[in-house]
């Protein structure tokens, strides 16, 4: 038969009682002496097939020999059946073994770090390709946002010859004879960008060498930054609440059955949708933690995960924090002119405890500033004279922010662990497959 001749499975059971012809992998199966029960799936979604002994023996015994994840097509007869995972049932004519599977290495209840081990495996799971389709809907968002909204494109080198976001999580790798930096960031060239093209954006595999074993922190992961000429901290806010917003709307629009696959809770997603998101400063945090929670947050300490998850979750939406002490911000971070010890710069904190999605800033448009500050760090600012040019031919106002999207899928999808949220995790632990 024609490869065209076969549907998928989402496609039959839209089709309702009729005769189908799939191809797939056996996801569960179950024998009698009557009966051998097949769960297919495919891409696109699972469909319970029976084969009889009593209609055909020869294909009753080509189905006893069935594997999990064996490769097959099969040819039969749709009808509903309530009884079924969904809803349908396939009473099978015909039935082409393409390969039998050898023993699955993944079954019921395996340990996390056996399902790592076979990642590769592991991703057929209805689980991980829920998530996968959330995540190609979010990362299209993205796109679609940005593209809507008049901003170009715009693409920077990972390898870099300086660091921008502190030289402890800073990977360096051989270059020729020279060494360089994979990057941690594109702002540095967005922010030369922006003088030709005004609004950019980008998306791209971000690393840092991240020591710390958390469930929120990767080596590589996929940033998504944009960049503005003219723009101010009170605008740029504005655009990360738009811009997840619409990546919200995108996901509950394609993805509701995924959501429902993953268990997670739609409605809370569709207020996500319709709440303002709201703009305190972090004195007003630390006046939240410290009188609402007793928690004892002194000015000039960086916000910690639980203090984040608290803030998020006093206002149970996206929050945006701007206003971080100076001291502890990056050397671009400017501080405001009317309170020098606050730099402008932000953050924006997911509810339900994934905290940190977004952070971003002004630019500072002092060389000196920036030069000091660089130096305080151990920085040469020598390394940095093509960013300060910047400065000197037709210097604006700009601001942009980096969205981590691993940050973003796990929170839509409500995942317990940043890993599931990319098809091949990598952190200091886990480095294969
Ligand atoms: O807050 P970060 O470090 O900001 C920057 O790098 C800016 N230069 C971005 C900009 O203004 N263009 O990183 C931005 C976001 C964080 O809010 C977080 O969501 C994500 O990137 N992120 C990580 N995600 C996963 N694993 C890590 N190790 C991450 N580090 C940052
Ligand atoms: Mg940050």
């Amino acid at each position: 038969m024609k490869e065209s001749n076969y549907i998928s499975i989402a496609e039959a059971l839209k089709m309702g009682a009729t005769s189908v012809n799939l191809r797939g992998w056996v996801y569960r199966e179950r024998k009698s002496n009557k009966f051998v029960f097949i769960v297919l799936r495919d891409e696109t979604d699972i469909i319970q097939c029976v084969v009889a002994k009593s209609k055909n023996l020869e294909i009753f015994e080509k189905a006893e020999k069935l594997t999990i994840e064996s490769s097959i097509k099969i040819s039969g007869e749709l009808k509903e059946d309530e009884r079924a995972p969904t809803g349908y049932e396939i009473s099978v004519s015909d039935l082409e073994v393409i390969q039998i599977a050898d023993p699955f290495p993944i079954t019921e209840h395996q340990s996390p770090e056996l399902l790592y081990d076979n990642r590769h495996l592991w991703i057929r799971s209805r689980r991980l390709n829920a998530v996968l389709k959330i995540r190609h809907t979010i990362v299209g968002a993205i796109h679609k946002f940005f593209r809507n909204n008049d901003y170009y494109e715009f693409d920077a080198p990972i390898f870099q010859p300086s660091q921008s976001e502190g030289g402890a999580t800073l990977f360096e790798v051989k270059y020729f004879t020279d060494k360089m930096y994979l990057s941690q960031t594109w702002q540095l060239y967005a922010e030369a960008g922006i003088f030709s093209l005004g609004k950019i954006y980008n998306m791209g595999p971000t690393f840092r060498a991240e020591k710390s074993k958390t469930s929120r922190h990767l080596s590589e992961f996929w940033m998504a930054e944009m960049e503005a000429a003219w723009m101010k901290l009170d605008e740029v806010t504005e655009v990360a609440k738009d811009e997840i917003r619409f990546i919200l709307q995108e996901v509950l629009e394609n993805n509701k059955k995924e959501l429902e696959i993953l268990e997670r809770d739609i409605k809370l997603l569709e207020g996500y949708v319709e709440a303002e998101y709201p703009t305190i400063k972090y004195a007003e945090a630390l006046d939240i933690l410290n009188n609402k929670y007793q928690m004892n947050v002194p000015w000039g300490k960086d916000l910690r995960t639980n203090e984040e998850a608290k803030i998020a979750d006093h206002f149970k939406v996206p929050v945006v924090v701007t206003h971080y002490p100076t001291e502890i911000m990056g050397f671009y971070k400017p501080p405001s002119e009317e309170n020098p010890k606050e730099a402008l710069c932000f953050d924006m904190l997911a509810p339900e405890g994934y905290c940190e999605i977004i952070g971003g800033s002004e630019r500072s448009l002092s060389v000196e500033d920036m030069s000091n500050r660089l130096k305080a760090d151990g920085e040469d600012p020598n390394n940095y004279k093509w960013y300060f040019e910047l400065r000197n031919y037709g210097s604006v106002p700009h601001s942009g922010y980096g969205l981590g999207v691993e940050r973003v899928v796990s929170w839509i999808c409500g995942l317990d662990n940043i890993k599931d949220a990319i098809p091949f995790p990598r952190t200091m632990l886990r480095k294969a497959p």
